[in-house]
């Protein structure tokens, strides 16, 4: 059994942050959304496991992960030249994937929970596909799938108008070889791209196996801001339970509950109140962090009340007193407020940025 996480694509939800790095490298409770799924994974007992990147981040992702040494894993780099769609990443990692049966997993999703559950119905029923399937208020914004009582799928549908049902496939999908041929047998859709639904669709049509399992648990897809938010928020819950403090806090500071700051990081005069992860070598003065906020290395907050927000490494952020709040600040923006009361706004802000002054 072989893994294939797609981690190319162009991340356009995620402007401004995607200008200038992977979408799947941004921390979610100060670490990579990819790490997630290369460790649930491993944890699943798959070590050969093949990423997907492209053109204009895989370097970055490259980099960051390496070759798998950290995760227990053998991690192959396979290069999507074009964003052209899932099944076309599929089709790039042929080679790869040879006639191995394989996850198929998209590097921006969180699932809770372990994999090892499907994967065992996967590999007992013997099926051609296995798709996980999640409910959703709002199905037409999603691929949906319409089951039967026995768990087998009759039809999947791309965004539909009037949805069959209210489940929406989620970004994990276990196939074997026979998916390489319905790959070959698809054309492009409407919007250009190969689309793995229609890859499944036609082994549906062909009379293959095609079962379908529920996820019970939550199901985060990390594409936009606020779900960015929101696997934050969940992640901090579930993995952030004790307080570990190795940096320094001075006597004026109050850290509460749950709480974890990094080597090298100072705290003057902040009350910090969990749950909280603060990374290593940062600096905050007159600060109240509160309740599912991350902030990343080396940034440094002073005069700053914040709460649910991730900050990411080397941003720095002065003398705002509104509580920032549901707020993303990418790598090294600075956002400083003169301690007078400003008489103007300077700004030099990328873009797709959003600001909103409520
Ligand atoms: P999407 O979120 O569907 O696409 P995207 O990354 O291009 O984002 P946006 O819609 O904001 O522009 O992709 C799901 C995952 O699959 C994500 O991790 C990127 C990856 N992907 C590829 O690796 N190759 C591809 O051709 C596509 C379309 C996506």
């Amino acid at each position: 059994m072989k893994a294939l996480i797609l981690s190319g694509g162009k991340g356009t939800r995620l402007r401004p942050l995607t200008y200038t790095g992977a979408k799947q490298l941004v921390p979610v409770a100060n670490k990579p959304i990819l790490w997630y799924g290369i460790e649930g994974i491993v944890a699943a007992g798959i070590t050969d496991i093949g990423i997907i990147i492209s053109p204009e981040t895989g370097e970055e992702v490259k980099a960051k992960t390496g070759d798998g040494e950290q995760f227990g894993a053998k991690i192959t780099y396979i290069l999507q030249e074009q964003p052209a769609g899932l099944a076309h990443a599929v089709k790039v990692a042929q080679e790869f994937l040879a006639d191995s049966p394989f996850i198929m997993y998209l590097g921006d999703n969180l699932i809770e929970g372990n994999l090892s559950l499907f994967l065992d119905r996967f590999k007992n029923q013997q099926t051609d596909a296995l798709i996980l399937l999640r409910e959703v208020a709002n199905p037409t914004a999603f691929g949906v799938a319409e089951v039967d009582v026995n768990g087998r799928v009759l039809r999947l549908v791309e965004k539909p108008k009037v949805p069959p049902s209210n489940l929406a496939l989620v970004g994990i999908y276990f196939f074997n070889s026979v998916i390489h041929d319905a790959i070959a047998n698809i054309q492009p859709s409407t919007r250009g791209e190969l689309e793995i639904t229609d890859a499944i669709q036609c082994l549906i049509n062909q009379q293959k196996k095609v079962e379908a399992c529920q996820l019970e648990g939550w199901w985060l897809d990390t594409g936009k801001k606020d779900d960015l938010l929101e696997a934050n928020r969940i992640i901090l819950d579930t993995t952030c339970l004790t307080q570990s403090v190795l940096g320094e806090v001075d006597q004026k500071s109050q850290v509460i509950g749950r709480v974890q700051i990094g080597a090298g990081t100072k705290l003057v005069n902040c009350t910090i109140r969990g749950p909280v992860i603060i990374g290593n070598d940062c600096y905050l003065e007159n600060c109240f962090v509160g309740p599912y906020s991350s902030i990343g290395n080396n940034v440094q907050l002073i005069d700053v009340e914040m709460d649910h927000s991730v900050i990411l490494q080397s941003a720095k952020v002065v003398g705002i007193h509104q509580r920032i709040v549901d707020s993303v600040i990418g790598q090294r923006a600075q956002l400083i407020v003169a301690p007078q009361r400003p008489k103007a706004l300077r700004f030099m802000i990328g873009d797709d940025s959003q600001i909103e002054l409520t």
